[in-house]
Order: C-alpha cells, then sequence, then structure tokens
C-alpha cells in the first residue's frame, strides 16, 4: 500500500508516468470507464473546497467507481472531538482510498501512519498540496510541451500557499528551472523550502516584489490568492489582499507564449479581462485536474506498492522537543508523539516531522 502525502513521495519517473496515464484517458475515456467497478473513494475535506474535492469524485465515478464522504467537520465526528488517526481508520473500513483535506499542517501524515487504505493528502494547512501539483505538471506539459528549461514567476502569497510549496518541490528536479518569486515581504516562501528545496538543489532563483519587473523573462506566470484563513489577523490579510492584480496592461512586456497559471480560487490576483486572453490557462487547469486524479487514483490501487513515503530518517527525537508551530497537528491532537527529525546534519536543523517548521533545540 502507498499514500500520497508530499510530491517528493513520487519519483519524477512515477510522476511522468502519471502525467502519460492522464493523456492517454483525455484521448480514451472508454477504455477507464470501468477500471474502478466495485471500489470506493471517501472525500474527507475538514475544509471548503469545490475543484479538488469534485475533481476526485467525478474522477472515481468516470472509471466506474463510487464515492461517499463529508465536505466540512462540521459534518462529521471532528465536531465531536475524533482525531485524524480514529477518522481514518473507521472510514477505511467502508472505503479502498481516502482524500482528505485538512486544515492543520502534518494531519494527512497522521492519517497515514494510522491508515490501512491508501490516503491522498488533498491539501495540509498551509503546508502541502501534491495534487494540486499534479494537476499544474500535466497543464504545463500539456500547454508548454515541456517540464524542463522554464522560468517560472510565483506570484503572491507564498508562504501560506501550499500549492506553492509543492510545485516549487516537484519543479526543481526537472532539468534548468529557474524560479522568480514574487511577493511581498511578509509573504516570503517559507525557510525550509529555500533551504532543503531550492538551494540545496542549486536552483536558480530570486526574490522581487515587482509583478511586472521580471515579467518579459516568464514562461509560466503562476499566481495564487493571500490564503485569508491563515491569518491570525484580519487586519495583515486587509492589507495585503490586493497587493498583486494581473491585468491586460502589466502584461504588456510578457511572452506571447505566456502560460498564466492559477490554482483557483481567484479573488482579485487576475482581472477578468485577462480570461480571454490566449495566454490564460486556468480554467483549462482546473479541468486537467480531473485527469491527473484518476491516473493517480488507478495508479494507487491497482499496484501492489511497498511503502516509501518518508524514510525514516537516522537521527530522530521522539517527545524530546516540542513542535511550537499553532498550525501544526500537533498543536490540536494532544496524544501525537512530537517527533523532530534532523534536516540539515551540517548545520544541526531539526525540522517537526510533521509540518517542518524548523525547531530549535534550544527551547
Ligand atoms: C488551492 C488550495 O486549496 O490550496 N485550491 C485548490 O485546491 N485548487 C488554492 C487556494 O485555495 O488558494
Amino acid at each position: 500500500m502507498r499514500h500520497l502525502i508530499d510530491i517528493k513521495d513520487l519519483s519524477i519517473e512515477e510522476i511522468n508516468a502519471l502525467i502519460s496515464v492522464a493523456k492517454d484517458i483525455i484521448q480514451n475515456k472508454e477504455k477507464y470507464q470501468r477500471k474502478c467497478q466495485g471500489k470506493k473513494l471517501a472525500t474527507l475535506f475538514y475544509e471548503p473546497s469545490t475543484r479538488t474535492r469534485l475533481s476526485f469524485e467525478a474522477a472515481m465515478i468516470e472509471l466506474g467507481g463510487n464515492v461517499l464522504g463529508f465536505s466540512s467537520s462540521n459534518s462529521s465526528s471532528a465536531q465531536k472531538g475524533e482525531s485524524v488517526g480514529d477518522t481514518v481508520r473507521v472510514v477505511g473500513g467502508y472505503a479502498d482510498i481516502i482524500a482528505m483535506r485538512h486544515p492543520k499542517e502534518g494531519a494527512a501524515l497522521v492519517a497515514a501512519m494510522k491508515s490501512e487504505v491508501p490516503i491522498i493528502n488533498a491539501g495540509d494547512g498551509g503546508h502541502n498540496h501534491p495534487t494540486q501539483t499534479l494537476t499544474d505538471l500535466l497543464t504545463i506539459q500539456c500547454e508548454k510541451g515541456r517540464l524542463s528549461n522554464l522560468t517560472i514567476g510565483i506570484c503572491g502569497d507564498l508562504k501560506f500557499g501550499r500549492t506553492v510549496h509543492s510545485l516549487i518541490t516537484a519543479m526543481s528536479r526537472y532539468k534548468n528551472i529557474k524560479f522568480v518569486l514574487i511577493s511581498p515581504e511578509e509573504l516570503k516562501i517559507p525557510d525550509y523550502i529555500k533551504k532543503d528545496i531550492l538551494e540545496k538543489n542549486n536552483i536558480e532563483y530570486l526574490e522581487t516584489n515587482s509583478l511586472e519587473e521580471y515579467m518579459d523573462k516568464l514562461d509560466i506566470l503562476y499566481m495564487t490568492r493571500v490564503q485569508r484563513e491563515r491569518f491570525f489577523n484580519e487586519e495583515d490579510y486587509i492589507r495585503l489582499k490586493d497587493y498583486y492584480i494581473l491585468n491586460k496592461e502589466k502584461l504588456i512586456s510578457a511572452k506571447k507564449d505566456l502560460c498564466i497559471m492559477h490554482p483557483l480560487p481567484r479573488v482579485n490576483e487576475i482581472a477578468t479581462e485577462v480570461d480571454d486572453d490566449p495566454r490564460a490557462a486556468y480554467f483549462k487547469q482546473a479541468k486537467y485536474g480531473k485527469y491527473i486524479r484518476m491516473a493517480l487514483i488507478l495508479n494507487l490501487l491497482e499496484e501492489k506498492h511497498v511503502q516509501k513515503y518518508h524514510p525514516e530518517l537516522p537521527e530522530k527525537l521522539v517527545n524530546v522537543i516540542k513542535c511550537k508551530n499553532p498550525r501544526c497537528i500537533t498543536s490540536i491532537e494532544q496524544e501525537l508523539p512530537h517527533i523532530c527529525v534532523l534536516a540539515d546534519k551540517e548545520n544541526k536543523i531539526y525540522r517537526c516531522k510533521y509540518c517542518e517548521e524548523k525547531i530549535d533545540k534550544g527551547e
């Protein structure tokens, strides 16, 4: 059995294979319409969703399977205080595979540690969103014809945007990728992405707060929404929410074959006048999401995988230091062991196993 918690759980070959299957599904839908007959997908969504949940459900239905689940924590036993681990153990008795979205970082990993059926992380707080990344990669492959030799601008909330973290992690494994990271100072990319992904892999990147400055260099512009639900202070959100608004004028210097992406939902970051621009790919991107999720469900259900996710790191501390991140799953589930792993031996940097926040050993 195998889970998808972090995009790093898949090798580049496995990602490319999923993209090939998704493309085949687009061409030959009939071939796949009974592949999951008799199987059930449970969607456990503790947080709002339109595209992700419905595309998962549509994916399973188009494979001939069935779906069950809940779309808000209010309508589940989480409201009564049930832990994520208990919920997935129970649901594993009703379904063959589970897609789960949760507001706390590391919740999907906790689910995977307890579950007897495959878990797919459909978003864990501001941390990761691997199936959005698979969607993004299929979009880039179909729209640009390649996943290498690209300059990718990512704009908006790079701090809390989970799609951004997973996308950078995945794209950093392809050849000759450069990133232009566009955000206000307060919403810059987290340290663990910079240090453990970009710098460790010698990926060229620069940080700027200007959307226009490097527009002419970009092959892809990935816009994101300021993640209101992750702010502890509404005033900060109001101050930052309209920081970037992409409109026709800002695109004047852009390449003719730029690909404009957005995981959606859009709030104000892209003016609707851009929707008719042939370079706008965000609605197509949402459609690609269904096909890649079909490929993923098939893969996780069909193959007899050996568990590969999150290999045990040699040096880890259990219940020695507590994670203090209020967004971490450990902040609400008191029973969970606090596990921190040595992420960087040279600089002795420990990170929480669940949310990857840096843990100060001196604390
Ligand atoms: C994204 C998410 O949930 O992180 N949406 C999605 O899954 N397509 C982006 C967002 O909510 O801003």
